[in-house]
């Protein structure tokens, strides 16, 4: 391993003991590699616009920081057990290529806000991804509902026939939902967008930092302005990010159900495009929608995630190296999350319904609530309308059409006025202000 950046002169390193304390990290910051070299420069910026780095040794860091990199996303720098964390990797190849200029790049920053602004970074990217996958999902449900609007199709209520719906509000549902979602992640998006860097350990430091420079260098919103509150937000704000991907995955769990049940034989009302199917190892006739269930498992993760950073936070002020665990936990969690996320819509957009199954799917008894309404609206009061209809329920429908029932289904947001528009117009104004 390349020398620790923190090691006393005289004192031993137990190799399993370093082991221990090495765990997977540097492989986790891999993941962060090019967001911390980001941050390096930002920082080496700030160093020289306050007399800390002449313009010489800047550009050579900015040069080396560059190569570095390119070379990481080459493959020609691997970052592996050679090194503590990605933080040390990058001070020590400053150093080998520059010397003096690398060994000065620390001055006035710790690996606790490095990893911090590092972190945020990382997440935004990601948070911008949720809100443009979610949008992508919204997007193909208001197309569908669009064109499915007249489709009827059974509604449920404790997976048993309740009323006549329709494709249409099927899909707008899924469409509002996602615009929810890709509003959430916008909205965490705002509360990551904080620079944390020169925070230092948590304590700030006896320097002039340019916190003003870097922040605007990195693209950050605002400043983090408490040194105490960056660190006391490590977790936090990951956390908030998980969440926001977690609405989203948990409407990806609810669909996925939906699919499971409608693809199966027993209801039948939807097929599903062969790619999206696999078959079994020793029963020749199955077709069998992995997709759909390894979507459906997603929360899980993301829930998991969460879960792991909530317990880690049960800590006092201040950096604790606990806090490290947070990475694992956001990296599995939107490991899993996103790639589930991007399938959805082109799932979505080639599902075909079978409408003969649909149609065989609707019985006269899911007109009693229609009946006991136009009953009530006549003057009978309802409990009474609901009694009759409830003792005729099998005959009352007799003669109604599924398309009456939609078509009288007129409070907004309901069949005849699915208000498609109206969360058009919410998805165009989000795209509008896309991260
Ligand atoms: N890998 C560490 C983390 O993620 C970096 C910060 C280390 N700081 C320290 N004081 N040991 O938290």
């Amino acid at each position: 391993m390349s020398d620790l950046l923190w090691q006393k002169p005289g004192v031993a390193v137990d190799a399993d003991i370093q082991r221990f304390l090495a765990g997977d990290d540097v492989l986790l910051d891999r993941e962060f590699f090019p967001h911390d070299i980001q941050a390096s420069a930002a920082h080496a910026e700030g160093l020289q616009r306050i007399g800390i780095l002449s313009v010489d040794e800047l550009q050579g860091l900015q040069r080396e920081l560059a190569t570095l990199a390119e070379d990481f996303r080459s493959g020609a720098f691997v970052l592996d057990a050679r090194f503590e964390d990605g933080h040390s990797a990058i001070e020590a190849r400053l150093t080998e290529r520059l010397g003096d200029a690398g060994r000065k790049i620390h001055t006035g920053r710790s690996r606790n806000d490095q990893v911090l602004v590092a972190t945020r970074l990382w997440l935004k990217e990601k948070l911008g991804r949720v809100s443009m996958l979610s949008r992508g999902v919204a997007r193909v449900a208001l197309d569908r509902a669009q064109a499915e609007r007249d489709l009827p199709i059974p509604g449920y209520t404790h997976i048993q026939r309740a009323v006549v719906s329709s494709a249409g509000m099927w899909w707008a549902g899924w469409a509002e939902a996602f615009i929810d979602n890709a509003v959430r992640a916008n909205d965490t998006l705002t509360l990551v967008d904080a620079n944390p860097l020169g925070t230092a350990a948590g304590y700030g430091v006896n320097l002039a930092l340019d916190r003003e420079h870097t922040t605007i260098a990195l693209g950050f919103a605002r400043m983090q302005v408490s040194p105490v509150y960056a660190q006391l937000s490590r977790g936090k704000f990951e956390l908030a990010a998980l969440e926001a991907l977690g609405g989203a995955t948990l409407d990806l769990r609810r669909i996925a159900w939906d699919l499971s049940l409608f693809t199966s034989a027993e209801f039948g009302f939807v097929a599903l495009p062969a790619q999206y199917t696999t078959g079994s190892s020793i029963m020749p006739n199955k077709r069998n929608p992995d997709v759909i269930e390894l979507m459906r498992a997603t929360h899980a993760s993301v829930a998991a995630a969460r879960s792991e950073i909530e317990h880690l936070l049960s800590l006092p002020s201040g950096y604790h190296r606990d806090l490290q665990a947070s990475k694992g936990a956001i990296f599995h969690g939107f490991g899993r999350g996103l790639p589930a996320l991007a399938l959805l819509p082109s799932l979505l957009a080639n599902l075909e319904w079978r409408e003969d199954r649909l149609r065989a799917a609707l019985d006269s008894g899911m007109y009693a609530t229609d009946v006991a309404v136009e009953a009530a609206v006549s003057g009978v009061p309802f409990r009474e309308a609901y009694k009759a209809a409830a003792a005729s329920a099998d005959t009352a429908g007799r003669g109604r059409t599924p398309e009456g029932s939609l078509s009288a289904r007129v409070s907004p947001g309901a069949a005849a006025d699915l208000r498609l528009d109206e969360l058009r117009g919410r998805l165009d104004a989000l795209e509008g202000q896309a991260p």
